[in-house]
């Protein structure tokens, strides 16, 4: 809570393309939320060095993510959009926080194996402190509420086990925040292997619909998604691929999964798949003309990046002090 008004904070990795999963378990609900918080939207690239990264490439990335913010429907006047490594804040209190972090809680985290098994040249102490500083985006703000997919829940709930364990030092310093988690869209798997979630670092690029994808490649890799031998059209587990699609039907028209179900009935897979694709398309068009304006127009995003940098760090070290204070740091001579 900030000024009595209620706090969404959120984040994305400038890392990869960005793809359909990202956009329907996190961005639209960005910007549904949107009218009923103060928000603050980060792109993370601090988090994404954990994994190594081309330094231009991680410079482009992170200006089109921003980008795609607005592109998005997010109005960057109200809300609040900036880059994590331009407050420090984000930095300092997650050291913090590492000292009030069990080597066993993050031991369990998924996320970390699943990373280390993939980058066993680079399993660096950032990558297993991640959370932390996931933990950090999210306190210093004093967040209500994180939108985020399913593959983040656990994170959420280290966040809310550090922040409690905390305030039960220190007396009300932090905010509990809690997930938010869509109805639908919020594990969009891959369209190559539906037991696996639809992920930016995917090698193969048939199992992702990226979000800059155009029309006619959004509409092979709908007709190549894997399915199963089945024939109907039913939303249940044993149909893994065909219940994602439906998912991804569900998230772009906004259908339940009832009305779609009611509504393929007796239709083919190969006609499931070309409507997934249209809503797909429906999604994404405005989105991608609305990006290629407003990429053009360098100086309107400077100063979006100039301005809400300082809103960020204005909110961001009202905490810090706020901690610095509690755990003993001296105080600041003027
Ligand atoms: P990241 O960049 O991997 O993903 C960004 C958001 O997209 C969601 N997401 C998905 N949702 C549905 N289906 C999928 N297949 C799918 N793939 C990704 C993620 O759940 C996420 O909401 N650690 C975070 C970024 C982060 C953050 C934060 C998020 C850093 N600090 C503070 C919230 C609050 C991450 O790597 O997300």
């Amino acid at each position: 809570m900030i000024n009595g008004n209620k706090v969404l904070f959120s984040g994305m990795q400038a890392t990869g393309n960005l793809t359909l999963g990202n956009y329907l378990g996190a961005l639209k609900n960005w910007v549904d939320l949107a009218d009923d918080y103060e928000c603050y939207y980060s792109v993370v690239d601090m988090h994404s060095i954990t994994v190594r990264q081309d330094p231009a490439v991680l410079r482009k990335r992170a200006r089109a993510l921003l980008t795609l913010y607005i592109a998005a429907g997010i109005d960057p006047e109200k809300n609040c959009l900036y880059y994590q490594s331009h407050v420090s804040g984000h930095a300092e209190l997650a050291w913090i926080l590492n000292c009030f972090t069990y080597m066993g809680e993050l031991n369990r985290m998924t996320q970390f194996k699943d990373k280390a098994a993939k980058h066993t040249d680079n399993i660096n102490a950032g990558l297993f402190t991640y959370p932390v500083l996931m933990a950090a985006d999210i306190l210093l703000y004093q967040a209500d509420v994180v939108p985020v997919g399913i593959d983040q829940m656990q994170h959420l709930e280290i966040t809310r086990d550090i922040a409690q364990r905390f305030n039960a030092v220190y007396g009300d310093v932090f905010t509990i925040p809690e997930a938010y988690v869509g109805k639908v869209g919020a594990k969009i798997m891959s369209l190559q292997d539906p037991a696996k979630k639809m992920s930016k670092s995917d090698e193969n690029p048939n199992a992702s619909i990226y979000l800059m994808d155009d029309a006619d490649t959004i509409r092979r890799k709908c007709r190549r998604a894997v399915t199963d031998s089945e024939g109907a059209i039913l939303y249940r587990e044993e149909q893994p691929g065909v219940k994602n699609l439906l998912d991804i039907y569900c998230a772009c028209s906004g259908k339940t999964p009832q009305e779609a179900v009611r509504e393929f009935d007796g239709c083919g897979y190969g006609q499931l798949k070309d409507a997934v694709a249209e809503a797909v398309i429906a999604v994404l068009n405005p989105l991608q003309t609305r990006f290629r304006e407003l990429e053009k127009d360098k100086g309107y995003i400077d100063g979006i990046i100039r301005t809400n940098a300082e809103r960020a760090a204005y909110t961001a070290n009202k905490t810090l002090r706020k901690v610095q204070k509690k755990i003993g740091f001296p105080e600041r001579v003027r």
